[in-house]
């Protein structure tokens, strides 16, 4: 859980281009644990606003399919802001990272390849307990 910002990583997604159009393909040496769970998040309203949680186990990457959005990032100490607008890159976030998704535009998917299946117990939803497990 004692990660930080330095443990994540804006991967190069392989891209093949081609006069019909672009192909991204990802295989196991792009995303470093085994993909249990994808899921995506559409037709997100103007000013919404998704996370806002870490997780205990799960790590994540998570692709701008279409569209762009913006990942805030803490870990307790610092504060980071990535925006993902390629569907050529992803953004890996390991396991005791605090992340909140705003700034979604207009059509934007956001692609979630996840190392877990879903469990709410493996969820940190409050902000003051998850500073508190950065501190021990
Ligand atoms: P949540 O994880 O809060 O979404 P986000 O972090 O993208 O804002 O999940 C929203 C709701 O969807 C919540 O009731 C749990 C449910 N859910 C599932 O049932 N399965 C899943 O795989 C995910 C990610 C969420």
């Amino acid at each position: 859980m004692q990660t930080t910002l330095q443990d994540i990583k804006l991967v190069d997604i392989p891209k093949i281009e081609d006069r019909r159009g672009n192909l991204s393909v990802i295989e196991k040496d792009c995303v470093p644990f085994d993909v249990k769970r994808v899921y995506y998040l559409y037709d997100v309203p103007s000013g919404a606003y998704r996370g806002g949680h870490s997780h205990k186990k799960l790590v994540q990457f998570l692709i701008a399919l279409s569209g762009s959005f913006e990942v805030v990032l803490k870990d307790g100490k610092h504060v980071e802001r990535v925006m993902l607008n390629r569907p050529d890159q992803g953004l890996l976030i390991p396991t005791g990272i605090w992340r909140e998704l705003e700034n979604f535009s207009s059509g934007a998917v956001c692609l979630v390849l996840a190392s877990e299946v879903y469990d709410e117990e493996d969820y940190i939803r409050n902000f003051r307990t998850f500073k508190s497990t950065k501190r021990t």
